[in-house]
This record gives C-alpha cells, sequence and structure tokens, in this order.
C-alpha cells in the first residue's frame, strides 16, 4: 500500500489541525441550532468521523452513499444513490461532509436532491477540493485544502476502492492507475 505513495501532501497532524479549526468554526456557526451533518459514503467517513468529533454542540448524523466513479479514475457524470437519508431533514440545519470535491457533479446533484426536503439551510463541507476541475458551478462553505489536480488517495480517498485507509493524504504513483 504504502509503496504506491507517491508524495504525502497532508500529514496526520496537519489534518488534524485542520479538522479542529473547522470543527471550532461550525461550533461557533450553529451553536444553539438543530444542526444535521451528512456524511457521503464512502469516501467522507473518516473526515465525518474526526470533524463530528471537534464540534463542540449537540448534533446528530446520516449519511447518504452516492458513487460516480465506480473504479474508474474520472467521474461519469452519473451520480447513483446506494443508501438514502435514515430521517427527515426538513426544518433541520444540514451540513453535507464531503472528502474531495472534484468536478463538482456529486455534491450538485445532492444539493438538488436534498433542498427539495426543505432543510432550513444547506451548507457544504469538504476537506479538499480540485477547483480546476470544476464542470458545475458550487459554493463550498467551509474547505480544509485547494488542491492541484492531481490523483489523490488515503484519509478516506480511494483509487480502485485502495488506499483509503491511508492515515494522510497522498498522491498515488503514475504506474499504479497507468498499467
Ligand atoms: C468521490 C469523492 C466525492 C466525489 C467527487 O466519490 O468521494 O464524493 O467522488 O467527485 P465529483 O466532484 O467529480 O463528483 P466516489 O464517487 O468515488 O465514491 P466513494 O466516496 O465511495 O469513493
Ligand atoms: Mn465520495
Ligand atoms: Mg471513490
Amino acid at each position: 500500500m504504502k509503496q504506491d505513495v507517491a508524495r504525502i501532501l497532508f500529514s496526520e497532524k496537519e489534518i488534524e489541525e485542520k479538522v479542529i479549526a473547522l470543527g471550532n468554526q461550525i461550533t461557533k456557526e450553529y451553536k444553539g441550532k438543530e444542526l444535521v451533518l451528512i456524511g457521503v459514503l464512502k469516501g467522507a467517513n473518516i473526515f465525518m468521523s474526526d470533524l463530528m468529533r471537534k464540534i463542540d454542540m449537540p448534533i446528530t448524523i446520516d449519511f447518504m452513499a452516492v458513487s460516480s466513479y465506480g473504479s474508474s479514475t474520472t467521474s461519469s457524470g452519473v451520480v447513483k444513490i446506494l443508501k438514502d437519508l435514515d430521517n427527515s431533514i426538513e426544518d433541520k440545519h444540514v451540513i453535507i461532509i464531503e472528502d474531495i470535491i472534484d468536478t463538482g457533479l456529486t455534491l450538485h446533484y445532492l444539493c438538488e436532491n436534498l433542498l427539495s426536503r426543505n432543510p432550513k439551510s444547506l451548507k457544504i463541507c469538504t476537506l479538499l477540493d480540485k477547483p480546476e476541475r470544476r464542470k458545475v458551478e458550487l459554493k463550498v462553505d467551509y474547505k480544509g485544502y485547494d488542491i492541484p489536480d492531481e490523483f489523490i488517495i488515503g484519509y478516506g480517498i480511494d483509487y480502485a476502492e485502495k488506499y483509503r485507509n491511508l492515515p494522510y493524504v497522498a498522491t498515488l504513483k503514475r504506474a499504479v492507475y497507468e498499467k
């Protein structure tokens, strides 16, 4: 697994500090409000787990599983709901938690879908963003880092379903996806 890493972009420690800062910001802005975090499986799994523990107020959580990539390295643009929310978000303040935004197609679809369920507010929080890859416009409310257009793995992010359990964010060696 580690031999396929080209370069570590963000270490465990750096990510932890960023997650603390995001958690503090969210706590400040939502204190006293009914907040639901929606994690987008599978990629956001780790970011969601870490971030929610840095939010110092009562919250609830829910998950959606969507997939646009399958095992390919580029987005097909087709978003499939594999698992829907368990609970209603009507009149709730909602933040969607993502690991990475690439073309924006996944979140564009999710926002439209969730807005139709009448939340009180809907915001987006992502650890990583590749703005140069964007195909649809998105307002990103909370962001960890902008990153260049390289193939990213780790901290929940996969290549062909592997590498999600790397504790840091890294780039994948070219040889791995070109073979
Ligand atoms: C990845 C990533 C985001 C999405 C971003 O998920 O976790 O959800 O793609 O790409 P986009 O902005 O171009 O839509 P993926 O579909 O690979 O599913 P996964 O989270 O289960 O890996
Ligand atoms: Mn995903
Ligand atoms: Mg994926």
